[in-house]
C-alpha cells in the first residue's frame, strides 16, 4: 500500500473513526466540560501540528477557547514546565512517539490538568501519558508522508467540538464528511493535469486564511517532502505584511479559497495578484464561476460548513503534490532523507 492508496482510503478511515472513536471522543469532551478549562494547549509536530492549528480555529471560533501551540522545547531544552492552570492539554501525533510532545503531556499530567492524546497508535508513549486517548482508527499509515492520519486528526477535533457543545447539527455535518471526501477524490484528473503543466515548479507560496490556514501549511509541507518544492505557507493576511515583495510575473501562488468568512478578502487579494503581477495561480475552491480565481482551479464539493471544509480541501492538495512528485521523478512513497517516525527531544 502506497501514498496514493492511503489518500484514497480517507473516506473509509474517517467513517471508521466516527463509529469506533466516538465514545472516546465523548469521554474527552465530558472531561473538558467537567474541569474548569479556560484555555487549551496543543503539542504536536509536522503534519500533526497543522491539525493543532485547525484546533486553534475550531475551538476558538465555536467555543471561544483561546488555544495555544505548545513550545515543547521549553520543557525539554530549558527544563521549564509552564503553569498549565485552568488548561486542557492535547497532544496530537499519529505515531505517539516523539519525546518532546510526550514531555509536554507529562508535565501537564503532573499538574493534574486534563490531558488528551489524539493518536493512531494504541499503547504509544503519548497514549500512555494521557488521561484520555482518542484513537484515530486510520489503519496503519505506511507512506512516510501523512495523509489519512491528518484528515482523521481533523475529524477527531471536529467531533470533539460538536460533542463539547452538545450540538446535534454540527455532529450531523461531521458525519457527512466521508461522502464529501469521497466526492472530492474525483478532482484527481484535474490535479494531475495542473501538476503536469507545472513540472518545472521548484518554489511557490501557499495561501489560506482562518480555518484554511492549516490547509495552506499542510499543502506546503506535502509540496516540500513529496515534490521537493520550496513552498512557503502564509496566512493571506500575513502574506501582505512583507512576503508580497517576492512576487513577479509567473511566480507560482497556490491558494485555498472556500466559501466562508475568509472568502471575499482572499478572492479580492488573488484577483489583484493576478492582475498586477501576473502570478501563476492554482486554487482549491468550492466556489463556482469565480473568474478572479483564474482557470487553474481544483473544485471541491460545495455545501460543507466552512469550519469542516479543511477535511475536504486538503484532498486536491495531496493529489496535486503526489502527481507533481511523480512528474518530477520523485518517489512519493519514500521521500529522501526522512523517516516515518521522527524523534525530537
Ligand atoms: C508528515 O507528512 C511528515 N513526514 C511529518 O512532518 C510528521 O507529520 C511529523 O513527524 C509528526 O509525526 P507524528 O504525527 O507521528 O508525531
Amino acid at each position: 500500500v502506497g501514498l496514493r492508496e492511503e489518500i484514497g482510503e480517507q473516506p473509509a478511515a474517517i467513517r471508521r473513526l466516527l463509529v469506533e472513536g466516538r465514545e472516546a471522543i465523548a469521554r474527552a469532551a465530558a472531561a473538558i466540560r467537567a474541569a474548569d478549562v479556560e484555555s487549551v494547549l496543543v503539542a504536536a509536530r509536522g503534519t500533526s501540528d497543522h491539525a493543532a492549528i485547525y484546533a486553534q480555529y475550531v475551538l476558538g471560533a465555536r467555543h471561544r477557547l483561546p488555544v495555544g501551540l505548545a513550545t515543547p522545547s521549553l520543557v525539554t531544552l530549558y527544563g521549564v514546565e509552564p503553569a498549565f492552570r485552568h488548561m486542557a492539554v492535547i497532544g496530537i501525533s499519529q505515531s505517539g512517539a516523539s519525546p518532546d510532545v510526550v514531555a509536554v503531556l507529562g508535565a501537564a499530567h503532573r499538574q493534574r490538568v486534563p490531558t488528551i492524546a489524539i493518536t493512531n497508535t494504541r499503547g504509544s508513549p503519548l497514549a500512555e501519558s494521557a488521561d484520555h486517548v482518542i484513537e484515530l482508527h486510520a489503519g496503519e499509515e505506511r507512506a512516510v508522508a501523512a495523509t489519512k492520519t491528518y484528515t482523521t486528526e481533523l475529524v477527531a477535533i471536529a467531533l470533539l467540538s460538536a460533542l463539547l457543545a452538545d450540538d446535534q447539527e454540527a455532529a450531523s455535518d461531521v458525519e457527512a464528511l466521508p461522502a464529501v471526501v469521497e466526492a472530492a477524490l474525483e478532482v484527481e484528473s484535474t490535479a494531475r493535469q495542473l501538476a503536469t503543466e507545472r513540472a518545472g515548479l521548484d518554489r511557490c507560496v501557499v495561501l489560506g486564511r482562518g480555518f484554511e490556514y492549516a490547509t495552506a501549511r499542510e499543502w506546503a509541507l506535502k509540496m516540500k517532502e513529496l515534490a521537493r518544492v520550496i513552498a512557503d505557507p502564509y496566512s493571506a493576511a500575513d502574506f501582505q505584511h512583507g512576503p508580497l515583495a517576492l512576487l513577479e510575473a509567473g511566480f507560482p501562488v497556490l491558494a485555498v479559497v472556500p466559501s466562508g468568512n475568509a472568502q471575499d478578502g482572499l478572492v479580492e487579494l488573488l484577483g489583484r495578484l493576478s492582475a498586477e503581477f501576473g502570478v501563476d495561480l492554482v486554487t482549491v475552491t468550492d466556489r463556482v464561476g469565480e473568474s478572479r480565481l483564474g482557470a487553474a482551479t481544483m473544485q471541491i464539493p460545495g455545501g460543507t460548513p466552512d469550519w469542516l471544509t479543511p477535511v475536504v480541501s486538503i484532498v486536491p492538495c495531496q493529489l496535486f503534490a503526489y502527481h507533481l512528485a511523480r512528474r518530477k521523478g520523485e518517489d512519493p512513497d519514500a521521500p529522501r532523507h526522512i523517516r516515518k517516525v521522527t524523534l525530537t527531544r
